[in-house]
C-alpha cells in the first residue's frame, strides 16, 4: 500500500496542505494558526537519506547552508571541519543532545524544490494571494533534533510554515504586534544584523500559545513572531518552508533607517505612522543595498552592512593598537 505522503511525491496532483477550514488562512502573516498536511514521514525527509545529502554536498564543496549544536559542544567540536561536524550531530541524534539544521535544500536537489514550489502554489490557491508573483526568496529546511531539545526564544523576518514530519514538537509563538512583549528597539537591532535580538523575559511567557505538533501537523509563523521550540521524547524531523513579500522588505528598510536614528539619540517613528517618513527610510536604505543581491541576506542586510562597515573598521583597528 502507498502512505499518502509517498503519494505526494509520486503523484503531482496530491495535495500537500490538508483539506482545514480555508477561513483559518485569512490570519496568514497576522496570527499563528495549525493545518493538517500530507509530508509526515515523507522519504525526502528520512534521516538517512538527509545525511547523505548532506554529507555529499560536504564532499562536493557545495557552499550549503548547515548548522550544528550539540549539548557540551566544546570548541574542539565547533571548529572541527563540517564534514566531522555533520557526522557526530548524526551520531548522536537518536542517543542525544544533538541537533542540525539544512538549509536551501531545494538548490541540492530538485525533489526539495518540487514540494517548495507546489506548497507555495496551494498557499496561493487557498489564500487567493498573488504570491508567485510577489515573493522575491523562499527556501526549504530540515531541522533535526534530539528529544528534549529547546530552541530558545528568536524571531524570524519572514512568513515561515513548519511541518512536523516525525517525532513531536510544542512551538510557543508570541504575537509579533504586542510591543510589550517584542519592542520596537528589539526589531531594530534584528535588521542591524543582531539573530538573536529578542531578550526573553519571564513575565510574558503565558502571553504564548503552545501549538503541539504530531507528524501530519503545521503551524503558520508570521513574520518577526518571537518563539521558543521544545522537541518531545523522541528525535523530531520538522520541515520549515518560508518566503518574503515586499512589505516586510520595506519594513526592514524602515527598521534599519531607526536602528541608525536611535544610535544618533533620537526617538524614531515606528512604520505604518508616517507614510512621509517611511518612503524616506526604505529609499534611503533602498539606495545603499546591493543592486543584484544574491541571496536574501544580501537583499536585507547589504544596506545595513555597508553603513556600518567603516565602523567595523575603526573597531578593529583600536583592538589592533590595543593589544
Ligand atoms: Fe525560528
Amino acid at each position: 500500500m502507498t502512505s499518502l505522503s509517498n503519494q505526494v511525491a509520486e503523484a503531482p496532483d496530491v495535495r500537500i496542505i490538508g483539506p482545514d477550514e480555508p477561513s483559518v488562512w485569512k490570519q496568514m502573516n497576522c496570527a499563528p494558526f495549525t493545518f493538517r498536511h500530507n509530508l509526515a514521514n515523507h522519504p525526502l525527509f528520512d534521516l538517512a537519506k538527509l545525511a547523505s545529502l548532506a554529507t555529499a554536498a560536504v564532499e562536493r564543496g557545495d557552499p550549503a547552508k548547515f548548522g550544528f549544536r550539540i549539548k557540551g559542544g566544546d570548541a574542539k567540536f565547533n571548529d572541527a571541519p563540517l564534514r566531522d561536524r555533520l557526522f557526530q550531530a548524526v551520531e548522536r541524534i537518536e542517543a542525544g543532545g544533538a541537533f542540525f539544521k539544512l538549509s536551501s535544500l531545494e538548490e541540492l536537489d530538485e525533489d526539495y524544490g518540487h514540494i517548495l514550489r507546489k506548497t507555495i502554489g496551494e498557499v496561493e490557491d487557498i489564500t487567493g494571494l498573488p504570491l508567485r508573483q510577489d515573493i522575491g526568496y523562499s527556501g526549504l529546511s530540515v531541522f533535526v533534533a534530539s528529544p528534549n531539545m529547546v530552541t530558545p526564544y528568536h524571531f524570524d523576518a519572514d512568513t515561515n510554515f513548519l511541518f512536523q514530519v516525525r517525532g513531536e514538537k510544542d512551538v510557543r509563538l508570541f504575537d509579533p504586534k504586542d510591543r510589550f512583549i517584542l519592542t520596537e528597539p528589539e526589531i531594530e537591532r534584528f535588521y542591524a544584523g543582531n539573530p538573536m535580538s529578542a531578550i526573553y523575559r519571564d513575565e510574558v511567557l503565558e502571553s504564548g500559545t503552545v501549538f503541539h505538533l504530531d507528524p501530519g501537523i503545521a503551524v503558520h509563523h508570521p513574520p518577526l513572531a518571537p518563539h521558543i521550540v521544545s522537541t518531545g521524547n523522541n528525535v523530531s524531523v520538522s520541515v520549515s518552508m518560508w518566503f518574503i513579500l515586499p512589505p516586510e522588505i520595506r519594513q526592514a528598510r524602515i527598521y534599519q533607517a531607526n536602528f541608525c536614528l536611535r544610535l544618533l539619540g533620537l526617538q524614531p517613528l515606528p512604520p505604518g505612522r508616517s507614510k512621509f517618513q517611511d518612503r524616506v527610510k526604505t529609499a534611503a536604505f533602498e539606495s545603499l543595498t546591493a543592486s543584484n543581491p544574491k541571496s536574501i541576506d544580501e537583499l536585507l542586510y547589504s544596506g545595513i552592512n555597508r553603513l556600518k562597515a567603516p565602523f567595523r573598521a575603526a573597531e578593529r583597528l583600536v583592538r589592533g593598537r590595543a593589544a
